[in-house]
């Protein structure tokens, strides 16, 4: 029987990035260029753009997570160094990454949001409430607050607040009761026992089993909590129009409406900036049956105006 490292190690494998045709048709890329890759994971975009920017090009690729972050430097050895370099970083604070490489302005400004096949496969990362594991959801394992720490100290309001903020959670007011009813009999700290408690209020307002458990969308909340996932798209999104270069391109992936939501609010909102994508793009029947993580992906590609 196959164990969890195997089976860690055989999704790593398998995993896929998404939209990639569309994105060399939307970004076309050229020797030269400087992209910065915000959420290189292992690298499965980078290893396809990278080398079409160089020679001459410099492609900067950025993760919290510094796993992922060693075996991307494996998977582009290659590139590493020649061209390419991968920081820890996050996202929302790139520009010190570009300062510090005494870069001003880059070309393709790149995000591909939500959590990496590899993260959501391995039970230890606490992401998946399909197997067991500690709560914990950070994408940076150097960060303090885990996702436990939030669900045992949140009020019975805020976890109602937040599940119907960030997970559009109909029943998110029982549900944040069931917990507190949990917590009185000890903390909440695995992934299986919060699910439970999720089902469970479910279960007792009489909604049977869908489609999709009702977990999805309390574990998206407190993951999207406890990573500031959406401030730090903003802050992204808001620092755009200062460091891409005039003609340069920003592109973002997005798997929920949430995201999605902030992405073409912004976007409206900028004047030099013009989206080149008219309706989102979404992946074509071929990669939605080979690669299930891509049916939820929208890319939006934008321009920055020459002046
Ligand atoms: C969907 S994966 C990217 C996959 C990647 N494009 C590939 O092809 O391998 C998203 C990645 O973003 C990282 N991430 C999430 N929030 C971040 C942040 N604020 N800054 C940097 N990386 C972040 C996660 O750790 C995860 O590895």
């Amino acid at each position: 029987m196959a164990t969890g490292q195997q089976i860690v190690a055989d999704l790593r494998r398998e995993h896929q990035p998404v939209l990639v045709e569309p994105l060399l048709d939307l970004l076309k890329l050229e020797p030269g260029q400087v992209v910065l890759d915000g959420t290189v994971g292992l690298g499965g975009h980078a290893a396809v753009f990278a080398p079409r920017i160089m020679p001459g090009g410099r492609y900067i690729g950025l993760d919290l997570d510094e796993e992922l972050l060693a075996e991307a430097r494996q998977r582009l050895s290659g590139l590493v160094g020649h061209g390419l370099d991968l920081f820890k970083a996050n996202y929302a604070e790139y520009p010190e990454v570009l300062a510090a490489l005494g870069l001003q302005r880059v070309d393709v400004l790149f995000l591909d949001l939500g959590v990496n096949s590899a993260q959501l496969a391995d039970p230890a990362r606490g992401f998946s409430f399909e197997s067991e594991g500690p709560l914990d959801m950070r994408y940076d394992r150097t960060q303090a607050d885990k996702a436990l720490d939030l669900v045992n100290a949140a009020s019975e309001d805020q976890m109602a607040d937040l599940f119907y903020e960030f997970g559009q959670e109909p029943l998110s007011r029982k549900i944040a009761r069931r917990i507190c009813q949990v917590r009185h009999s000890g903390r909440i700290t695995t992934t299986r026992v919060l699910a439970s408690a999720v089902e469970s209020a479910y279960a007792a307002a009489g909604k049977g089993p869908s489609r999709r458990s009702p977990a999805t969308r309390v574990f998206q909340a407190l993951r999207i909590a406890v990573n500031h996932e959406l401030e730090n798209l903003q802050r992204f999104l808001d620092l755009a129009p200062t460091h891409l270069a005039p003609g340069g391109k920003l592109a973002v992936i997005s798997f929920h409406s949430l995201e999605d939501g902030i992405v073409k609010r912004w976007l409206r909102g900028q004047d030099d900036m013009e989206e080149i994508t008219r309706r989102p793009v979404v992946a074509d029947p071929a990669e939605r049956h080979s690669n299930p993580r891509s049916r939820s992906a929208k890319l939006r590609v934008a321009r920055r105006m020459e002046v």
